[in-house]
């Protein structure tokens, strides 16, 4: 997505071989221009596929996700990272491992929002070493729904995220892939960086 790589290029800022910070409109302040026209390019690659659902996690995943679930007419449904004292009914629950933060989340979504009739959309922000898109997956497997795709903003290609989710026999789709940040510099994947 020729739009989303440009921000990328122009407006994210190395801060190390690793870590890429897009704060200026993603992370922090967000492009909700941008975020719209994601909802399109996710819609024009999963709107044939029935989903009823998009799932993110909070906080980062919730900005495009809310858009990709406008343009699909359907709820946009975030995992939360603590149990809210309001949540009195049953959830499915998973730890999720950062590795790039070095912390588990128990990521939680209530039982009355998921259930064995959804399709699933999930939409994150990165995809790093694919902890947060797999612990997504494993919610929709406990409430028995289908994950029919997963949509990625980002994607650090030289880590291994999207190795493992094509393990786990799943679609992702990722809209900006990361081919390095060495050299204080971001090199998109075949090098289309212009
Ligand atoms: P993974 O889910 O693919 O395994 O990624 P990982 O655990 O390594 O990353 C955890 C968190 O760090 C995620 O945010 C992810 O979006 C974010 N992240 C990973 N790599 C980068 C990066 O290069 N740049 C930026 N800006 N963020 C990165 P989170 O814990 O879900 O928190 P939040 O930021 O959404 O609140």
């Amino acid at each position: 997505m020729d739009a989303l790589k440009r921000k990328v290029i122009e407006d994210g800022v190395v801060i190390d071989e690793s870590i890429l910070k897009v704060d200026g409109f993603l992370n922090h302040q967000i492009d909700a221009g941008l975020m719209y026209e994601i909802g399109e390019v996710f819609h024009s690659q999963f709107g044939d596929q029935g989903v009823t659902k998009v799932l993110t996690i909070e906080a980062s995943g919730i900005a495009p996700a809310i858009m990709v679930a406008h343009r699909f007419n359907v709820p946009c449904l975030f995992a939360k990272k603590a149990k809210p004292n309001t949540l009195n009914e049953g959830h499915y629950q998973t730890d999720v491992h950062s590795f790039t933060k070095n912390n588990t989340n128990r990521v939680i979504v209530s039982t009355e929002f998921l259930s064995d009739q959804d399709k699933v959309l999930i939409i994150d922000d990165f995809l790093a070493n694919g902890e947060a898109a797999l612990g997504l997956h494993r919610l929709a497997q406990q409430a028995g729904a289908e994950t029919v795709g997963i949509g990625i903003l980002v994607e650090k290609s030289f880590q291994p995220g999207r190795a493992r989710l094509e393990e786990a026999s799943l679609n992702v789709s990722s809209l900006c892939q990361v081919a390095s940040l060495k050299g204080n510099k971001v090199t998109l994947l075949g090098d289309d960086n212009d």
